[in-house]
């Protein structure tokens, strides 16, 4: 596993991949293969000079380029494009060099150069080889003495096997109805996924896996990649003429503008690509381990079983009210008890107060302490709510600096839930906002924070800007990344959750400052199976935040509710004092159920059994990674009988060793249950919970 160079070849082998790439007979840097790894080094394809077809098909526009720069005959989406300070509008790349640093994420820089004019760009690979997976990001930078300005800067465009037909799967969806799974065969031209809306949004995920057409959970081919960014994004699938398929992803360049000051380098964010022949399931997994492992700020640890006041007591908040719930939240097992939003200075309702982090005097006449403490005494930690990001036009801030918003000066700013968002791309605000919350998290014992951003951007201006005013869509979410690893670095033992109106911030860039992720705000559970099943393509089960709450049907059993929020990282919602006694009995006795299986639930294996997009009857399947103890949930909604029911085939055991399935009389091999399956019976909108076990 190792990147090795052969003449004008560089071979990139992961575990079970491998990607080559090279330079071709007239100097371009093509890719070459991605696809299982070889024996031998040499029995990789060799690179290929595109001889032209007409006229209108030259070479330029038939090679495969590792990374297109916009120049010459070219027609293909680039990723690169870029006016010079002559007002030459092309970029001519030509190799340059080549740097291969070994160790345990090797790592392959290879240095272009415009044939003319002084600037360089560096294509740079890392290989996470357990995980099949390579890390892609570029550096440009301008060795001139004249700006040059950058109008679209991607991070990678990742080619498939030439020659194909290929079906694209990705995730879209909308504010309480994230993350569903579209799946559709890519033909000649462009599909855009995208986001204009200042982060990476509810709308559509800046992930995709490709397969051609013969993938399933457990086998096929599955190329995927994401990209590691929390702001506007865009990804780019073509088909060319000639059954060339790529996807490319990086910056999104709608309105965007970056002004390369001479010797300033441009480094895109990172896009991180997989291959695998184990199917989604595979792909997913991989995703998850990666993650796990090595993105996340505190990635081995378990998540605490949560309480959180939004749903029970919205605005209305009083040291009171939240007391009564952390006692009743304390007794049925409740590790953090997180106070949501209506805390904090003049925040009585959604038209006022953001902006000003400090206790309300009235709700809180002794500040925060007080309830802390309660809620300490109780047993659990306490968390709380911020939205740093946001003012409300009725706040001390905004009326202190009414300039601090993106805005456009000539034109009135449009508000959403009474919101205005703060410019982060301006120094000054950001470190008022690392200082209000620095002395927030100082002053009080506060041990998790859920961060959240609750409207999208207009009027996107920026009348003080010191360059373009069209870096803002960058130079925001740079802003909003230095004041939360300042924060995390002075409080590095808080646990962050990222949250966007539910997932509208759902992306690789703020997993690295989030253990977790506030999914949706729609907690009904029937449409909560399916967006989680859409958020398990890319995301583990530990940051997968997941609350019972009384959303939905009334009459759906609480012992639903709670299986479907177990899937995750459990957490309680619910007005707990509106809960019958018996409901709380009900809720604690899985709560407990759940501290005894969350191991296997934040950090097995996750296996799609039966998807809830396809059937009114689902099952989901978590196996530790030593394969002894594993948990099915099944879950039945609205299947009309009369109705079949389909057989479940377990995953992930091994085969050899024998096993009993909870409710399931006898002891099977592995092969038997996932060979020959089982069949649980269920009712309209019940649910079932099973241990596995291996004797
Ligand atoms: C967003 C979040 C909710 C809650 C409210 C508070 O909608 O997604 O969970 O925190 O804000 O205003």
């Amino acid at each position: 596993m190792s990147i090795t160079q052969k003449e004008n070849k560089w071979v990139l082998e992961t575990a079970h991949s491998a990607y080559v790439l090279g330079l071709d007979g007239d100097g371009r840097l093509v890719h070459v293969y991605w696809n299982k790894r070889l024996s031998a080094a040499d029995a990789y394809p060799e690179v290929v000079t595109p001889r032209g077809i007409s006229s209108f098909d030259m070479p330029d526009n038939l090679a495969r380029e590792e990374y297109p720069a916009y120049a010459g005959p070219k027609y293909i989406d680039p990723c690169l494009k870029a006016t010079f300070s002559d007002g030459t509008r092309d970029v001519v790349l030509c190799f340059e060099s080549a740097d291969v640093i070994h160790g345990d994420l090797p790592l392959l820089k290879l240095r272009m150069q415009d044939v003319d004019y002084p600037l360089s760009v560096t294509l740079c690979y890392r290989l996470y080889p357990a995980y099949d997976l390579i890390e892609r990001w570029v550096e440009i930078n301008n060795t001139g003495t004249d700006a040059v300005l950058l109008e679209r800067v991607w991070s990678a465009q990742w080619h498939f096997l030439p020659n194909a037909s290929y079906r694209f799967t990705h995730l879209s969806g909308q504010w309480a109805g994230e993350m569903q799974i579209n799946r559709e065969t890519l033909t000649p031209g462009i599909k855009v996924l995208e986001s204009r809306r200042l982060t990476s949004s509810h709308y559509h995920i800046p992930w995709f896996a490709l397969d051609q057409g013969d993938a399933d959970e457990d086998k096929g081919k599955v190329w995927f990649g994401t990209l590691a960014w929390s702001g506007n994004w865009k990804l780019s699938a073509e088909v060319t003429s000639t059954a060339s398929t790529r996807i490319s992803m990086g910056l999104n360049d709608w309105d965007f503008a970056w002004k390369l000051e001479p010797g300033a380098t441009f480094s895109t964010p990172a896009c991180f690509g997989g291959f695998t022949t184990a199917g989604f399931g595979g792909s997913s997994r991989a995703l998850h381990d990666f993650i796990r492992e090595r993105k996340l700020p505190h990635g081995q640890m378990l998540h605490k079983v949560l309480y959180n006041s939004w749903e029970a007591t919205e605005f209305n908040v009083s040291v009171k009210s939240q007391i009564l719930l952390a006692e009743l939240a304390a007794k049925i097992g409740v590790e953090l008890f997180v106070l949501d939003d209506g805390w904090f200075h003049g925040r009585n309702h959604d038209h006022a107060g953001l902006g000003d982090w400090w206790p309300d005097e009235t709700k809180f006449p002794d500040g925060l302490s007080p309830l802390i403490k309660r809620v300490n005494e109780l047993g659990m930690e306490f968390g709380l709510w911020i939205e740093p990001e946001m003012v409300n036009p009725d706040s001390d801030l905004y009326r202190a600096h009414p300039d601090w918003v993106i805005h456009f000066p000539g034109r009135s700013r449009s508000e959403a839930r009474h919101q205005l968002i703060l410019n982060f791309a301006n120094p000054l605000v950001c470190q008022y906002i690392i200082d209000k919350i620095d002395q927030l998290l100082s002053e009080n014992h506060i041990q998790f924070i859920k961060w959240d951003m609750n409207r999208n951007v207009s009027e996107p201006g920026w009348s003080d800007a010191p360059g373009d005013a069209r870096e803002l869509w960058v130079r925001y979410v740079e802003g909003v990344y230095r004041v939360w690893q300042t924060l995390s670095a002075r409080h590095p033992d808080v646990i962050w959750q990222a949250c966007s109106g539910g997932g509208g911030r759902a992306d690789l860039g703020i997993l690295s400052l989030a253990d977790q992720i506030w999914v949706s705000d729609n907690t009904e559970p029937a449409a909560r199976l399916k967006i989680q099943e859409g958020f398990s393509y890319l995301y583990p089960a530990n940051i997968m935040e997941a609350w019972v709450t009384d959303m939905g049907r009334a009459d759906l059993p609480l012992e639903f509710r709670m299986h479907a929020s177990m899937c995750g990282s459990l957490g309680i919602g619910a007005h707990l004092m509106g809960w019958k006694v018996e409901q709380r009995v009900e809720a604690a006795r899985w709560i407990s159920v759940y501290k005894k299986i969350r191991p296997i639930i934040q950090y097995g294996d996750q296996y799609r059994l039966i998807s809830p997009q396809a059937h009114g009857y689902s099952a989901v399947q978590y196996m530790g990674k030593d394969a002894q103890d594993g948990v099915l949930f099944v879950f039945r909604t609205h299947l009309t009988e009369p109705a079949v029911l389909p057989v479940i085939y377990l995953r992930g055991l091994h085969p050899d060793w024998i096993y009993e399935l909870e409710g399931i009389a006898g002891q099977r091999s592995g092969s038997a249950w996932m060979e020959a399956g089982l069949t649980i019976k269920l009712k309209d909108d019940q649910s079932a919970l099973r241990r596995i076990r291996h004797k």
